[in-house]
């Protein structure tokens, strides 16, 4: 089959890999119709994240037919169309029965951080992921979801992470009645949080990228405030002059380790690999927050030190609230949202690439070429 082969940092390409096999009773195979590149894919791709594999296949966004299931699958069947949550999850241990479907003790019982994620690299796991024609999808009772009939499959693929992560960010941001939120990052993830952020009753949602594309596109799709941190002398004055010197009541981090706006950081985090990733965003959030303020962190860093200023959370009472979202416990919901027209994710989709064009999708995504927001991978079987 085609597939996604990761060859070391800003080196992928399209190879044959043999098919993915049943190797558990609880396993199902998905032929992919649908994959995403994702702002977390940019970390692997760029070489931040420990123990990523050469000959690894990545992709933790998506969706596809069930073409095979092990003997103990009872809730699929052959011929089902499913949405697959990011997360590898057993839905039994622990964690998995408090609802942290990112946390499960069991699809990755080498680490105590982080569960399995789809295409995420040894450190989560080591699954190959979906951007390929088939995947292995473990678990297969647990994490797959039926596509509602009528749903649209760029809507489907979008619920797999996008939708789920931003809504969990402002979840996470416990946002009150009225209160300004401040959201560091307009890809993707940026975007749909800042959209949730007005269901959770904000009153005032203020973005901030430097990519003017994106914010002219956030601005109209969640219809909030956006601003360029390029035209800033300082985001972080910025911040607070805009909010009569308090500062936001909420802070979400939608950029993580790949963030730029700091040398020092960008050097240390970036280029010289000092610390997982430059946390660049996680400075201006801390620093812009209101006391008693709250950090929602989505974006993802590496699991070693970062230089954060972790003296100014304490002493300003800062709660932050992180996690790679829980995709099974918000689906539900999340479904609902879509089908009711109050979440539409498919505008995000700017570029409709073949699967076999894997390199040239993640050059456009990673170097933020031709306006674009969200590539999705059509494997030749989808066309
Ligand atoms: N926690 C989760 O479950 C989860 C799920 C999906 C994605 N993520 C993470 O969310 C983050 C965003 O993902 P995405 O797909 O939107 O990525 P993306 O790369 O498309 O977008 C990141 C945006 O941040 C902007 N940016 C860079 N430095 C900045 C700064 N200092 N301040 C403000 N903006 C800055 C970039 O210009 C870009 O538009 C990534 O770190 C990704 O790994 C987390
Ligand atoms: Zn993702
Ligand atoms: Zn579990």
């Amino acid at each position: 089959m085609l597939a996604m082969n990761y060859r070391g940092p800003q080196r992928v390409r399209i190879d044959e890999k043999p098919e993915p096999k049943i190797l558990h009773p609880q396993d199902a195979i998905v032929r992919v119709t649908r994959s995403c590149i994702c702002g977390s894919d940019l970390h692997l791709y760029n070489g931040n994240v420990p123990d990523t594999r050469v000959g690894m296949t990545f992709g933790h966004e998506f969706i596809g037919e069930v073409t095979e299931i092990g003997s103990e699958v009872q809730k699929l069947k052959v011929g089902d169309m499913v949405i697959v949550p990011f997360n590898i999850a057993c839905g039994k241990c622990h964690f998995c029965k408090q609802g942290l479907f990112g946390n499960c003790h069991e699809s990755n019982s080498q680490a105590t951080a982080v569960g399995g994620i789809f295409g995420y690299s040894h450190t989560a796991g080591g699954y190959d992921g979906g951007q390929a024609e088939y995947v292995r999808v473990p678990y297969a009772d647990v994490g797959p979801t039926v596509i509602p009939p009528g749903m649209d499959p760029d809507d489907a693929v979008l619920l797999t992470d996008v939708v789920p992560t931003g809504y969990q960010a402002a979840e996470m941001g416990g946002i009150q009645k009225g209160d300004t939120v401040v959201i560091f990052g307009a890809g993707p993830i940026g975007i749909m949080a800042a959209r949730c952020s007005w269901l959770f009753g904000a009153g005032r949602v203020i973005v901030i990228d430097k990519l003017e594309y994106r914010l002219e596109f956030v601005r109209n799709y969640a219809n909030c405030e956006a601003y360029n941190y390029e035209e800033m002398d300082d985001p972080v004055v910025f911040v607070k002059k805009t909010t009569d010197w308090m500062g936001a009541d909420v802070c979400i981090d939608a950029v993580g380790a790949e963030a730029s706006g700091n040398l020092m950081q960008t050097i240390t985090g970036r280029k010289l690999l000092l610390q997982a990733g430059s946390a660049t965003a996680v400075h201006w959030a801390v620093n812009s927050l209101k006391k008693g303020g709250i950090l929602s962190i989505v974006g993802v860093y590496g699991p070693t030190d970062n230089l954060v200023p972790i003296g100014n959370v304490v002493n300003k009472g800062i709660t932050i609230r992180a996690n790679q979202a829980s995709v099974k416990r918000l689906l539900p919901k999340l479904i609902d949202h879509v089908q009711n027209g109050v979440i539409n994710p498919k505008p995000l989709i700017t570029h409709r690439v073949p699967l076999e064009d894997v390199a040239d999708a993640y050059h456009i995504f990673s170097e933020k070429l031709d306006n674009c927001i969200k590539p999705v991978l059509i494997p030749p079987s989808a066309r």
